[in-house]
């Protein structure tokens, strides 16, 4: 019997404030395919909220596995992927990262690649065009990154966080790439200067695993969040209001439109209960982070080897 494999990706959330296109945290919502040899290309898209019609060309993960195996002379053999995905589409929890990193693993897996974990952090980041998403999704946990001019990423890595994250995830769609034409070219030098103090204060912080502080340094930002606030529903209500529940902090979750808070695991259930009713546009979620990271595991007469 041919071969199968369950690749299981967790989503991020990226920037927490601050941590402008450097600082990620994978999230318990997960990306997973179940890959086996076939004759024929087929992704079979398991999940409500993906999309039933598309052409295998198009695909994010085949295309980015055909690209990752050309990268080292090697052809994609036909697979048939089931995929099934926690992540919504365009909301800024890390779906197009945890869909890049599961191709690269794809990719490494039919083809033997024999990828390290350097190398796919490499790989992913170059693709994504910043560290912060595809590291914590290969990672799991806390990734505070950066990426050189070629493409090498030095990361650091922090896990256990003992604090919950809450995710607002509105309705609307937001694109990275509109999110990020708000934005300005140039920053004079007195802004980055204190722009840079509040990413620098964050990232001790999370070292320290001060959780006031995180909180507060979280909500310091001036890199993305001033320009992008107008387009973020309820951005200023959301965060009123988890603050006076008990949240250490709030941000917007990478490009937006999603927004999280980081809260005492104390408090998860009479914060979510109380910010469900303030927020009935809103889906939200209780997460915590990923502690593993992408996961390969050989699937065997139908059971996880
Ligand atoms: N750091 C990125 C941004 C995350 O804020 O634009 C989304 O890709």
């Amino acid at each position: 019997m041919s071969k199968k494999w369950q690749i299981t990706v967790p989503g991020s959330t990226a920037n927490l404030g601050p941590g402008f296109d450097s600082i990620g945290l994978s999230l318990s919502l997960y990306l997973n395919l179940t890959v086996s040899l076939s004759d024929k290309w087929e992704i079979i898209h398991l999940s409500d909220h993906l999309p039933k019609e598309f052409e295998i060309k198009d695909h994010l993960i085949y295309k980015i596995a055909k690209e990752t195996a050309a990268r080292f002379n090697k052809e994609l053999p036909a697979c048939r992927i089931e995929m099934t995905s926690e992540l919504p589409f365009a909301r800024g929890l890390g779906s197009s990262a945890a869909a890049i990193v599961a191709a690269i693993e794809l990719a490494n897996i039919v083809c033997d690649l024999n990828l390290s974990t350097q190398e796919k952090l490499d790989i992913s980041s170059q693709i994504e065009g910043h560290p912060d998403n595809s590291s914590a999704s290969v990672l799991g946990g806390l990734t505070i990154s950066t990426m050189d001019e070629n493409g090498n990423v030095d990361t650091i890595h922090i896990q256990d966080l003992d604090a919950s994250f809450v995710v607002f995830i509105p309705t609307v769609e937001l694109k990275t790439t509109e999110a990020r034409s708000v934005l300005p070219d140039q920053y004079d030098r007195s802004h980055a200067v204190s722009a840079s103090a509040n990413a620098n204060m964050l990232a001790a912080s999370l070292i320290l695993k001060d959780y006031e502080r995180i909180g507060r340094y979280m909500e310091s930002d001036l890199f993305h969040e001033p320009f992008r606030a107008k387009l973020i529903p309820y951005f200023n209500e959301i965060h009123y209001a988890a603050r006076e529940a008990g949240a250490y902090g709030t941000a917007l979750s990478g490009a937006g439109p999603t927004v999280i808070s980081i809260i005492p695991t104390e408090i998860e259930e009479q914060f979510i209960n109380k910010l469900e009713k303030q927020f009935p546009t809103h889906e939200i979620l209780l997460t915590r982070a990923d502690q593993q990271g992408v996961c390969v595991v050989e699937v065997k007469n139908d059971v996880l080897a």
